[in-house]
């Protein structure tokens, strides 16, 4: 199973009832976003953080994506005045360069993006925003649990006596749909991507980005400026 047949199916429910801002979201988008101009919104699932921005900042122009289908119609029922579409972060070639002001890449889409897309997920970010924007981005933090280095060497060494390659960051779920997944430790598990912040922030600076703003609270969220 990948990260789409995820969000298709086990994930799908929960995240198209959410709605709301988390604390770190809305103090992010009122300090970053002025109300003009053009947003994106990547892995909008349900639309919650578009409708949220919508609801604030009536002169925005408010795109957003997500590559579950599903996803994308419940949005569309929830608001008629963003433009929601079924795209996948990897290919935003309909998009021109520098069409928007500002990018959102909350809630760790690039986490879940498979680990060989990132720099190419990255890179079409950085494209898409014009000169002077800001894309905000929040991403999975390795460091944040614990048990991440003690669960990646039980993984890890699952994955070895398979013959699969040994990958730290790169972690099967938990939970899905809110139970646990016991299954993980099989072969072909959804898994996540767990940066380390100089990681992440290197990778951002490879494709271009300023790094404006960084917090580990949870997430390791990164303000950047192109
Ligand atoms: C954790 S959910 C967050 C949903 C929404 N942003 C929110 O906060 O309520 C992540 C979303 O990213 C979407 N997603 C993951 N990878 C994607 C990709 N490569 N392109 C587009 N959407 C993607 C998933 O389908 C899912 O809806």
């Amino acid at each position: 199973m990948d990260n789409k047949k995820v969000y298709t199916t086990k994930e799908l429910k929960s995240w198209i009832e959410r709605s709301g801002l988390t604390e770190q979201e809305r103090s992010l988008i009122a300090h970053y976003i002025k109300d003009n101009g053009r947003l994106i919104e990547a892995g909008t699932g349900g639309g919650r953080i578009a409708i949220e921005i919508q609801k604030k900042y009536e002169h925005l122009e408010i795109t957003a994506f997500d590559f579950v289908g599903e996803m994308i119609l419940s949005a569309k029922k929830k608001n008629d005045k963003i433009d929601f579409r079924v795209l996948d972060a990897s290919n935003l070639s309909v998009f021109e360069d520098e069409y928007f002001d500002y990018a959102i890449y909350l809630q760790q889409i690039v986490s879940l993006v498979p680990q060989e897309l990132i720099p190419k997920v990255l890179k079409e970010s950085y494209r898409i925003v014009r000169k002077g924007g800001i894309a905000i981005f929040s991403f999975l933090d390795f460091k944040s649990r614990k048990f991440n280095l003690p669960l990646s060497f039980i993984v890890n060494t699952a994955r070895a006596l398979r013959g699969e390659k040994w990958e730290m960051q790169k972690l099967p779920w938990l939970k899905l749909g809110g139970k646990l997944n016991w299954s993980f430790l099989k072969k072909g598990q959804p898994t996540t991507y767990w940066f380390i912040e100089n990681e992440i922030k290197q990778l951002l600076k490879n494709v271009g980005f300023r790094i404006i703003k960084t917090e580990r609270k949870g997430m390791i969220y990164i303000v950047c400026q192109k």
